[in-house]
């Protein structure tokens, strides 16, 4: 399997598998000197880990981080710096059910044909847990990111939808329920429908939205590694992403051009931001700001019908610890790989001109 290193200079690789000894990473170009804040990047785990309330998975994991290299006094070393994350609370017989057969829409099925030969237990490598590698890595990232603020929140469950602009809304409210929606009333609600799915037996998709400020103008290198090329590719390599969108979006295209061209202002700034602080793939200094859509997720513990190895027609129903909605977790994740993308960038830059 190869594809496991994320980055061209701040550079991840991951490694570990759901029901495996240990999930964890290396992290290759952090510069030296980073006074790192351990409590932050834990702080950033708890975030992302299961069983953190009633409308996520009930699997139990601490997940602590440790590391191994890179690290001296406190100080990051500029060496790679090695780390890792304990599994301890595997129930692998609850998948003992899809060892012969496929989850629909999970990766079961493509892993077999793939590779021949798969570690079915928890979903192994396609299981969401190696994102926690990620929010590690990306908890490092936005240290040495230091001024740039990165806040993901969520935006969207099923059809229930935040009309209001990132920018009508208290960003610092994220925190205060499970759903990490910032609008209380619209949080509880969506809170209340997940609960409701998750009794259904079923499970319901979401929408993120993160937004990136004081970002220097200059990132984003314009023909193939376009700023948000890349943050496409980052975003759109979370488990159970469907869609992104930056800027005016979608939506954008039912705009003229002479009211959705940014007007400058004299120092450079523009009045409107529709270009999401990218253009020509290159930050503006403007927000920066995208949508991120995670569909469903595909393990459901209603009754489902599905084929086993041999193509026959198979009655089943999941087992275990499932999450009815993913966007609540996933919202570190999004910031995480946001941070990786512009510190991968920020080192890029240097040497763009002399
Ligand atoms: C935070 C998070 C938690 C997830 N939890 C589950 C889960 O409990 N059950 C499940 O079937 N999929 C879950 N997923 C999604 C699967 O990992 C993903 O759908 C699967 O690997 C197939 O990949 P694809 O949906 O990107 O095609 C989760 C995804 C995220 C981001």
């Amino acid at each position: 399997m190869s594809g496991n290193i994320f980055g061209n200079l701040f550079k991840l690789t991951t490694f570990g598998e759901s029901h495996g000894v240990a999930i964890g990473g290396v992290l290759d170009g952090c510069p030296s000197g980073i006074a790192l804040d351990f409590e932050a990047i834990q702080k950033e785990l708890d975030r992302r880990k299961p069983g953190q309330s009633a409308i996520v998975t009930q699997r139990k994991e601490p997940d602590t981080v440790e590391f191994y290299s890179g690290i001296f006094e406190g100080k990051t070393t500029g060496t790679p710096i090695g780390f890792a994350i304990h599994n301890t609370n595997q129930k692998s017989k609850d998948y003992s059910h899809i060892k012969d057969s496929y989850r629909p829409s999970h990766a079961d099925y493509v892993y077999d044909k793939k590779y021949g030969f798969r570690d079915y237990r928890g979903g192994g490598r396609s299981s969401a847990r190696e994102t926690a590698s990620r929010v590690v890595a990306g908890a490092i990232a936005k240290q040495f990111l230091k001024d740039i603020k990165i806040n993901a929140f969520v935006s969207q469950v099923g059809d229930l939808k935040l009309e209001k602009n990132y920018t009508e809304l208290d960003l610092s409210m994220t925190e205060s329920n499970p759903v990490r929606c910032p609008d209380p009333e619209m949080a509880s609600k969506m809170e209340a429908y997940i609960k409701d799915v998750k009794k259904e037996g079923d499970t319901i998709g979401g929408i993120i939205t993160c937004v990136a400020q004081n970002v220097p103008i200059g990132l984003g290198e314009p023909v193939f590694d376009k700023l948000h090329a890349e943050l496409g590719k980052a975003m759109l390599s979370i488990n159970a992403v469907k869609g992104f969108e930056y800027g005016s979006g979608f939506e954008g295209v039912k705009m003229k051009g002479s009211a959705h061209n940014d007007q400058f202002n004299p120092d450079g700034s523009t009045r409107t931001n529709y270009s999401g602080g990218i253009q020509g793939g290159i930050s503006n200094g403007m927000d920066i700001y995208f949508n991120t859509a995670f569909k469903p997720v595909a393990t459901i513990i209603k009754p489902y019908e599905t084929i086993d190895k041999e193509g026959n027609k198979v009655q089943t129903q999941g087992k275990g610890r499932h999450d009815p909605c993913v966007v609540p977790r996933a919202v570190p994740i999004v910031e995480a790989m946001t941070a990786l993308v512009l510190a991968d960038f920020m080192l890029l830059e240097r040497t763009s001109k002399l």
